[in-house]
């Protein structure tokens, strides 16, 4: 059992006075290609890595929701009775919004006894590597097993992201809370967000003696969370300027059309995410015929999309990929919502220790924060642990 698992046992019984009944983990991901796509009803393509978030649970005898973490000092109570969005607020809405988003999905929560949680995580929080997901997620799995609910992945993800939306406010897709279902090792996961048919994809890196290197700038902008919302609302806005029902139905032939009757901001904005969508679907196909060394120009051109059009990078985002790009890596590109947080870079193994020399070195010449590098390895999903 990893540490992060251990860990949350022990945090459960030290809170608590005794052992949980069982430990749920789920991981953070990285998204490889597919950015702001998701929501716009287009393709992504994500996957889990090796950082987790465990949930240790034990059923209580009466109806009270109880849920504690490493990261906050605090226990929140609450009767199931009276979960509602409204009555949530801080980092408790994440898992309490899970718990409230399964009676959404059917589940009768008039019919399930209480729980106690501890929860514990090793996945970055702000560094776009879907820390929420990994809470929702871990959650999802532990309760929809202790309460008997039977509910498959694909609901899960669902609850999570409702709980995202509707008890936290964040008016975000369906990526994150699927890759963290769906992980496998080895593998992305190809997501049709529209019909949410999945497909796992096999990434053969280590076949190839490449590797995926996280850049996590340490930033996080104010701007993340109206900035995300801001260019939500810039895609709705073009898809019914251009009378379809999502800009998932533009194709890149159309943008011409679309320069025509969109402003010059709002146009970018979607020329970012119908191209975003044509790269999701060349990268799959690169990855079947020629494999992981031949995706590095795709990448690039998914960070540039995202810098000039989408216009969601930042200076020490631009840093990153521009210096990983110069220093050997085959491609690079910002991963995640945006506007701070992490990159990412596709590595030759061996060329590891000199990109990162190089990249703490042009951090500090710039006077920036130094960034934490780590390798990721496609992980699996969410499961019970013990
Ligand atoms: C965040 C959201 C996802 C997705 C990405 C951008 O991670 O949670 O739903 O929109 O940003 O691709």
């Amino acid at each position: 059992m990893s540490d992060i698992r251990d860990d949350a046992e022990r945090g459960f019984h030290a809170l608590y006075g005794a052992p949980p009944d069982g430990i749920w983990s789920a991981p953070g991901r990285v998204n490889l290609i597919g950015e702001h796509t998701d929501y716009n009803g287009g393709f992504v393509l994500p996957f889990a890595i090796d950082r987790r978030t465990a949930a240790a649970l034990a059923l209580r005898d009466d109806r009270l929701i109880r849920v504690a973490s490493a990261f906050a000092d605090e226990l929140v109570e609450i009767d199931l009775g009276e979960l509602s969005p409204e009555h949530l607020s801080g980092w408790s809405a994440y898992p309490l919004g899970v718990a409230w988003a399964l009676g959404q999905l059917g589940a009768d929560l008039a019919a399930v006894p209480g729980v106690e949680l501890f929860i514990d995580s090793d996945v970055p929080v702000g560094a776009g590597l879907s820390s929420s997901a990994a809470i929702e997620c871990a959650v999802a799995v532990a309760l929809n097993e202790v309460w008997h609910l039977g509910l498959d992945k694909s609901a899960l993800a669902r609850a999570g992201q409702l709980a995202e939306n509707t008890a936290v406010g964040a008016p975000t897709g369906i990526m994150d809370q699927t890759a963290s279902m769906l992980g496998e090792p080895g593998a992305a996961i190809f997501l049709d967000c529209r019909s949410l048919h999945s497909q796992l994809v096999a990434l053969g890196l280590d076949e190839a003696g490449l590797e995926i290197l996280v850049i996590d700038t340490g930033t996080t902008h104010n701007l993340a969370e109206s900035g995300y919302r801001e260019r939500r609302e810039s895609c709705e806005r073009a898809a019914h300027t251009l009378g379809i029902a999502s800009l998932r139905d533009l194709t890149v032939a159309g943008l011409a059309h679309a320069r025509e009757v969109l402003d010059d901001t709002t146009f970018r904005r979607a020329r970012h995410v119908v191209t975003e969508n044509q790269r999701v679907r060349d990268v799959v196909r690169v990855l079947a015929t020629e494999g992981p060394g031949s995706i590095g120009d795709i990448l690039d051109a998914s960070h540039r999309s995202m810098r000039d059009d989408f216009e969601i990078s930042t200076p020490e985002l631009n840093l990153a990929v521009e210096t990983a790009v110069s220093n050997g890596a085959l491609g690079a590109r910002m991963t995640g919502g945006g506007f701070g947080g992490a990159a990412i870079a596709l590595v030759p193994q061996a060329g590891e220790s000199l990109l990162r020399v190089a990249i703490d070195g042009a951090f500090a010449e710039h006077g920036y924060q130094q960034p934490d590098i780590f390798g990721v390895v496609a992980s699996v999903g969410a499961r019970r642990d013990t």
